[in-house]
């Protein structure tokens, strides 16, 4: 079958890789009919991980299950399905406390498993004509046939849990103000959860300026943080206050204000969030962080950064009595929902796709989407 085959720095190629097949009685085959691309696969892309050449990307997928292993009980052949991008096991102690995003048993030695994604097992990805699922019936979540909500249902494996759980990790509730680092597809949907969740004011924070558009679409506050500090543009639109909660959809790989929109040489300050995020919040508030940091950065800013190990005004956030959260989300915990969502109409995600392009286009939209040129904000591989 073609796969995304990662080839190095800034390099992806599709290539002909072995077809997967029935490993063990529990996994399905799913012939996939769209795979996403992710802000996430961007850091391998850009070389900033350990990832080695020859790793299929794909960790949001969709499709319709091909072949079925002898012990799955509740799949058939011809059910559509999307799969977290998380892998889990279903039985070990964290997946049994829906922490699935940290399973025991799918990649041995580490808390948390995914496909096609360094350090996160030897599950292949599903930017691709097919993906092997293990544990199928705990990780296919069942989606009503034919081909509606496609582009909506897509988003279930990945961006719209996830921009969900950090509002979730910041507990965003009815009337509140929100301040969201980030209009990437993340933040965007972030933006989105918070006014699903009622809160009264979003401010989304960005300096490309299709991202910001697409958030004030939805009801977000715009701020372009390439126009001035962005804690004091808030404050000064709040008659001095900041916000209830916070939410950091960057991660890392921050950048500095008036640093280039469109890639190539961005100067990258990785604390700088979480030090605004500390700034605006007002005492006793509460910071989701689905945002990406990493042990380890090969490309960091300095040698504290490689280590990731990031300066943070620890002082002020004791100060104030904040909380804060972190870490991949549990897909599992929200993704029923969140398509039951979809499906009475309550919400739609797919505002935040900005393209559907062939898998054989792979090469070519992995380099636009990491400039962040042409509006490509979220891109959907159709194999
Ligand atoms: N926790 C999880 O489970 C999980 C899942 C998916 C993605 N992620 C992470 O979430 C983050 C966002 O993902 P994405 O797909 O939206 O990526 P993305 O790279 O498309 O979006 C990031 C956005 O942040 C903006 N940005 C950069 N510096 C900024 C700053 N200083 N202030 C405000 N905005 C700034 C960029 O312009 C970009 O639009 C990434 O770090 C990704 O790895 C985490
Ligand atoms: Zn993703
Ligand atoms: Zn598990």
């Amino acid at each position: 079958m073609r796969a995304v085959v990662y080839q190095g720095p800034f390099s992806v190629a599709v290539e002909e890789v072995p077809d997967p097949e029935i490993m063990h009685p529990n996994d399905v085959i799913v012939k996939i009919t769209s795979s996403c691309i992710c802000g996430s696969d961007l850091h391998m892309y850009e070389g900033r991980t350990a990832a080695e050449p020859g790793i299929v990307f794909g960790h949001e997928n969709m499709g319709i299950v091909e072949d079925i292993g002898s012990a799955v009980k509740t799949l058939s052949v011809g059910d559509r399905v999307v799969m977290p991008f998380n892998v889990g096991c279903g039985f070990c102690k964290n997946c049994q406390r829906g922490f699935t995003g940290f399973c025991l048993t799918v990649n041995p030695g580490f808390a948390g498993g995914a496909y096609g994604y360094v350090a996160m097992g030897p599950w292949r990805g599903g930017q691709a004509e097919y993906i092997q699922v293990p544990y199928a019936d705990f990780n296919c979540l069942p989606l009503p046939s034919g081909d509606a909500f496609e582009w909506d249902f897509s988003l279930l494996a990945d961006i719209f849990p996830t921009g969900y759980h950090g509002t979730e990790l910041a507990d965003v509730s009815p009337g509140e103000s929100v301040a969201v680092w980030g209009a990437g597809p993340v933040g965007l949907m972030a933006t989105y959860s918070c006014i699903i969740r009622g809160a009264a004011e979003v401010y989304t924070i960005d300096h490309v300026q299709e991202r910001l558009d697409k958030a004030s679409e939805i009801g977000g506050i715009p701020i372009n943080f390439d126009d001035g500090d962005p804690v004091e543009q808030i404050r000064d639109m709040r008659g001095g206050d900041g916000v209830d909660k916070t939410v950091d959809a960057v991660g890392y790989q921050a950048a500095a204000q008036g640093s280039s929109a469109a890639g190539g040489e961005q100067t990258e300050i990785p604390n700088v969030v979480l030090n605004q995020m500390i700034d605006l919040i007002n005492p006793t508030g509460i910071m989701g962080i689905p945002g990406l940091y990493v042990p380890s950065d090969p490309g960091g800013v300095d040698e504290g950064a490689k280590r990731g190990s990031l300066a943070i005004n620890f002082g002020k956030l004791f100060e104030k009595g904040l909380k804060l959260g972190t870490g991949q989300c549990n897909v599992k915990q929200y993704n029923a929902y969140l398509r039951d969502l979809i499906i009475s109409g309550k919400a739609t995600p797919s505002f935040v796709v900005s393209h559907e392009v062939p898998l054989d286009d792979a090469a070519d939209a992995y380099d636009k989407f990491d400039k962040r040129i042409e509006g490509y904000t979220k891109i959907l591989l159709k194999p």
